[in-house]
């Protein structure tokens, strides 16, 4: 990290963290911003449910929600970006206080509940997105809709046309009842409209489901089948925790979703539940305290086919895409793989 990076990740630890946030996202738009361009290399290029990616490791949803940043973090050292949540309408989400950092446990609690301008306002922006690199919508519902379920739907319509995969989220935890989606019936109900959504554009897309780590064996098992059967194109692992264990700062008892350093490793044992239900037969992006390379690794072996972090960036500042990107690869080579896909699920029963 350059003197400068660390200067202003310094400055923004004095912030309030929401306030910080969007001061980093418009710093992002100077010449200071941390944008070494594309990452690549031959082991590192690969291909997630057809989408080509200069390298696995992406931008989690949450971090541009608004889709205001895309062109400079394009440029920041992803493989790929994961924009919104995005809901049919714009909603202001919970009042603040609402994003909390855990400086002791290098982890966030966030109850943010959606706050998003909605996907007309999205959809404007997406019209001027950059092209040639991989750019996804996770796709929300609104509180107060009355079809919460149809809400996916029909953002997918709305911003389809410019994306180039989305995500299902029904694994957000401050969304009252959200997580209910995750029911077998409920959930095959769901992505069928999403996939029937899906077919109905110009140019269909991959479609992801992003689920919780909070999920016990069978929901684990009854999620594989409902993905399987409803031509789920990946699954995301996972969202943010309910879980409090072990926490060591003062704000452990704020309500909403923790992510970070803490999620690591019960994030990757869901990840490797998911792919021993799945038998490897649907592509996997591993998230959850995801702050270095060897993590990056671990999740790979674990079984996914790629990765995404958010939370590690606020400790470790933007720099830290590219050099995960540069030490998986370093990593790779050192084991004598040519490509990360050998390198995929080698070490899933550790996890299991
Ligand atoms: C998130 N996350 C998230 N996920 C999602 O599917 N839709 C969303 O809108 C958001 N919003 C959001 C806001 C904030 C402030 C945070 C910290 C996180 C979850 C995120 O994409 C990721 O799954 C988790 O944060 C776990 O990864 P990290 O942060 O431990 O790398």
């Amino acid at each position: 990290m350059s003197l400068l990076e660390q200067a202003a990740l310094a400055a923004l630890r004095r912030v309030d963290p929401e306030r910080a946030h969007g001061l980093a996202l418009k710093a992002l738009h100077t010449p200071f911003a941390p944008l070494p361009g594309p990452v690549t290399s031959p082991r590192l290029a690969t291909e997630i449910a057809g989408l080509a990616l200069p390298n696995p490791v992406g931008l989690a949803a949450g971090f541009d929600k608004n889709g205001t940043a895309m062109a400079p973090l394009a440029r920041a050292g992803f493989g790929f970006i994961e924009l919104g949540a995005v809901t049919p309408r714009p909603q202001p989400g919970n009042p603040r206080p609402r994003l909390f950092r855990l400086r002791e446990d290098r982890a966030a609690i966030n109850r943010f509940g959606f706050n998003n301008d909605g996907m007309e306002a999205m959809a404007t922006r997406l019209a001027a997105r950059p092209q040639g690199f991989p750019i996804g919508l996770n796709l929300g519902a609104n509180k107060d809709s009355e079809d919460r379920a149809g809400d996916f739907a029909t953002v997918l319509t709305a911003c389809g046309a410019q994306l180039d995969f989305a995500t299902v989220n029904v694994s957000s935890p401050n969304t009252e009842r959200l997580r209910d989606l995750q029911g077998a019936d409920a959930l095959t109900a769901l992505l069928n409209g999403v996939m029937a959504a899906r077919d109905a554009l110009a140019r269909p897309i991959p479609v992801f489901l992003k689920i919780a780590p909070d999920l016990d064996a069978q929901e684990i098992e009854d999620i594989a089948l409902v993905a399987r059967s409803t031509g789920v194109d990946a699954i995301i692992a996972t969202n943010t925790t309910l879980d409090r264990e072990g926490l060591k700062s003062h704000h452990a008892g704020e309500k909403g979703g923790l992510s970070g350093a803490p999620l690591f490793e019960k994030s990757t044992r869901t990840l490797a539940a998911l792919s021993a239900a799945t038998e490897g037969q649907i592509p996997l992006i591993g998230v959850g305290g995801i702050s270095s390379a060897e993590q990056a690794f671990a999740k790979i072996t674990a079984g996914a086919s790629a990765v995404q972090l958010y939370t590690a960036l606020v400790y470790g500042g933007l720099s830290l895409a590219a050099r995960i990107a540069h030490g998986l690869d370093e990593i790779l080579a050192a084991r004598g793989y040519t490509h990360i896909s050998q390198a995929v699920g080698t070490d899933r029963e550790a996890w299991l």
